[in-house]
C-alpha cells in the first residue's frame, strides 16, 4: 500500500473510533464536545502515533486507544486555548471556536470532558497481560506531556512571557513544552506500546523532539501570513522573534534533523517521514486524505 493510502486508512480508523466514543449521549456538553473535535483538524497526533506503532509491529487495537486520547486532549488544549482569558479567539478550524458557539461556561466544560475522556479511553485500553507495564509507561507519558511539565507548563509560559524579551533559548523552551510534548508523546507512546528497543526508542524521542518544535515554527510562519490580526494579546512567536524567512529556514533545518534522526537509527519508517516531510510540503493538509 502507498504511504498516503496508509495514512488515510489509519485517518478513517482513527474517525470511527472518535465517532464512536463521543456517540454516548446526545447532551449539550456532547454537542459541544463533538464540535471541536469534528471540524477539519489534521489528526496529526494520532497518525503520528498509529504510524511509529507500526513501525514496530504494534497492535491495532492496543494504539488505537491512545491514538484518540492525543487527539482528545489536543482538541480540549485548543478549545481552552481559545478562551477569552486565554487568546481570545472567535475562530478555529475556519468556524465560530466552541465558546463563541456554546457559551464560555459550556466550552470550559466541554474541555474538561474530552481531557478526563482521554484518560479514561487510556485506562480503558484493553492490553493483554504481558502488555501492562507497556500500558502504565504509555499511560505516565501521555500524563506528563499534557500536564505542568509539558503543554499546561508551555501554555503558563505562553500567557506570562513577554514577547518583547524573549531569548530563542526560552522561547524553544516554551514551545517544546506548548507543542512539542503532546507530538513527542504521540511518537513515543506508539513505541512503547509496540516494544521498540532502546535504541530505536532514542531516535523515535529524538524525532519527536524535533518534528515538535518543527509543528509550531509551521504554525506560526502560517499564522503571520494570514489577513487580519488576531484580537488576543501578542503572544511570544517564532516567525516574530526570527523573521519569516529565517523562520523558514529553521523550519527546513528541524525537518531535516527529525529525519537524520530515523537515518540514523536505520529506522525505515516511510510514514513518519512522510508526515514530517508534509510540514514542508505545499499543501501538507492534502498530503494524509
Ligand atoms: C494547532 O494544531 C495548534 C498547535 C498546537 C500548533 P494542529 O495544526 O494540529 O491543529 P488541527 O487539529 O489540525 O486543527
Ligand atoms: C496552541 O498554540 C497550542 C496549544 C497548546 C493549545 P497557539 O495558540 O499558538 O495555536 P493556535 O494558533 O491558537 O492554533
Ligand atoms: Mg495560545
Ligand atoms: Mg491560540
Amino acid at each position: 500500500m502507498r504511504v498516503e493510502e496508509s495514512l488515510a486508512a489509519k485517518k478513517r480508523l482513527v474517525e470511527g473510533e472518535l465517532d464512536r466514543v463521543l456517540s454516548k449521549e446526545d447532551s449539550l456538553l456532547f454537542r459541544a464536545m463533538r464540535y471541536a473535535v469534528f471540524s477539519g483538524g489534521k489528526r496529526f497526533r494520532p497518525l503520528l502515533l498509529l504510524s511509529s506503532g507500526a513501525c514496530f509491529g504494534g497492535r491495532r487495537r492496543v494504539l488505537l486507544p491512545f491514538a484518540c486520547a492525543l487527539e482528545l486532549v489536543h482538541n480540549y488544549s485548543l478549545i481552552h486555548d481559545d478562551l477569552p482569558a486565554m487568546d481570545n479567539d472567535d475562530f478555529r478550524r475556519g468556524r465560530p471556536s466552541c465558546h463563541k458557539a456554546f457559551g464560555e461556561n459550556i466550552a470550559l466544560l466541554a474541555g474538561d470532558g474530552l481531557l478526563t475522556l482521554a484518560f479514561e479511553l487510556m485506562a480503558g485500553a484493553n492490553v493483554p497481560p504481558e502488555l501492562v507495564q507497556r500500558k502504565q509507561q504509555a499511560l505516565r507519558t501521555v500524563s506528563r506531556a499534557a500536564g505542568v511539565s509539558g503543554m499546561i507548563g508551555g501554555q503558563f509560559l505562553d500567557i506570562t512571557l513577554n514577547p518583547e524579551k524573549l531569548t530563542g533559548e526560552v522561547l524553544e523552551e516554551l514551545v517544546t513544552k506548548k507543542t512539542g510534548a503532546l507530538i513527542a508523546a504521540s511518537v513515543e507512546v506508539g513505541a512503547v506500546l509496540a516494544g521498540a528497543g532502546r535504541r530505536e526508542r532514542k531516535a523515535i524521542a529524538d524525532f519527536g523532539r524535533y518534528l515538535g518544535l518543527a509543528f509550531q515554527v509551521r504554525d506560526d510562519i502560517l499564522d503571520s501570513g494570514k489577513k487580519g490580526a488576531k484580537k488576543g494579546p501578542r503572544r511570544p512567536d517564532y516567525a516574530a522573534f526570527l523573521g519569516v524567512d529565517k523562520a523558514k529556514r529553521r523550519l527546513e533545518e528541524l525537518v531535516h534533523k527529525a529525519v537524520a534522526s530515523l537515518d540514523k537509527a536505520s529506522l525505515r519508517a516511510e510514514e513518519l517521514r512522510y508526515l514530517a516531510l508534509s510540514l514542508v510540503a505545499r499543501k501538507p493538509e492534502e498530503s494524509y486524505g
